[in-house]
């Protein structure tokens, strides 16, 4: 099948779901063996990547960069953007955008604006990938998430997933809950404080693609029925006010105790950073799969790099 070439990477909404598995899936796994044989091909040779953050990231702009890095492409960087760049002096973003677009032949933008990233995609001469727009989207986060799910239980279809933590500003998960409506026979367990529920934007958007969800606030009920456990952080940052936060922040803490009740079979995922939500005595449980999926993204944005570039 013919697909249109990808322009920008923006919102999971412009992926159609054999493009996922015929084009990202399948191009990250073979990046997947080909690094595991020490055998990466240099298809990325004389592109610049130009990765511009304006909010802080570890894994986000580090696989990026190791993708492009690795694929023998080259990379520059502002890691503080906010600080660090024109936009002190109070340069707008789509002048900044126009002008990086200028070097380099990829922007990865991370921003605190949501929308930002639709913003820089309308005045970028290059493509412009969402690293993370405020709390809107994560669009790769959650190609990641989804090539993680493939990757453990062989399909994309046919599982139910809980989603805890911040679901009102967390924006893995606001991109990850689109992504899923491109499954079949997937159920989703939405599990948050009442004040940080999901957007209703994206209940609308679930229910005009039929995807069946259902809002708790109480997590041991579920937890014996899930397959997938993805936990997110409180996004503190994200808060105007203080004592919300308190109130919240230590909703949802998944120990030792609350991982007993988990089947067998399920996974527990999170996007990271986290803070209190897992205790790091879950980490030797083998169902907890957060540090594979992190590395799970290095070969996705190498995917996802080929597939602009190349
Ligand atoms: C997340 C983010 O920045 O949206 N992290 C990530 O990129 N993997 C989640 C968070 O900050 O909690």
């Amino acid at each position: 099948m013919n697909f249109l070439p990808l322009k920008h990477i923006i919102t999971v909404r412009q992926f159609l779901r054999r493009e996922l598995a015929e084009r990202v899936f399948d191009l990250a796994d073979r990046f997947r063996s080909a690094e595991t044989r020490k055998r990466l091909p240099s298809l990325l040779k004389r592109k610049l990547m130009a990765s511009v953050f304006y909010e802080p990231s570890t894994r986000t702009r580090f696989s990026f960069e190791a993708a492009m890095l690795r694929l023998g492409g080259e990379v520059i960087s502002t890691e503080s953007a906010a600080h660090f760049s024109s936009a002190i002096k109070g340069e707008s973003l789509e002048d900044t955008i126009r002008v990086i677009g200028g070097y380099a032949d990829v922007i990865v933008l991370r921003h605190y604006e949501k929308g930002a990233a639709a913003k820089a995609a309308g005045v970028s001469p290059v493509p412009v990938i969402n690293a993370g727009d405020g709390s809107g989207e994560h669009p790769t986060q959650a190609l990641l998430d989804l090539y993680t799910i493939k990757k453990e239980f062989g399909r994309i279809d046919d599982f139910t997933i809980t989603m805890t933590g911040d679901l009102r500003y967390g924006r893995t998960v606001h991109s990850l809950i689109q992504l899923l409506s491109l499954c079949k026979k997937v159920k989703v367990v939405l599990v948050s404080p009442k004040e940080l529920k999901l957007p209703q934007e994206y209940k609308t958007f679930l229910n005009a693609r039929g995807l069946p969800f259902s809002e708790t606030e109480r997590l041991d009920d579920v937890l014996p029925h899930v397959d997938v456990l993805y936990v997110t952080r409180i996004q503190k940052e994200r808060f105007a006010s203080p004592r919300l936060f308190e109130k919240v922040k230590d909703a949802f803490v998944i120990d030792k105790k609350v991982a007993a009740k988990l089947s067998k079979k399920a996974i527990i995922m999170h996007p990271f950073p986290r803070v209190n939500e897992i205790s790091p005595e879950v980490d030797q449980d083998p169902r907890a799969r957060y540090f594979q999926q992190a590395r799970n993204g290095l070969y996705v944005r190498m995917a996802l790099l080929k597939l602009l570039l190349a």
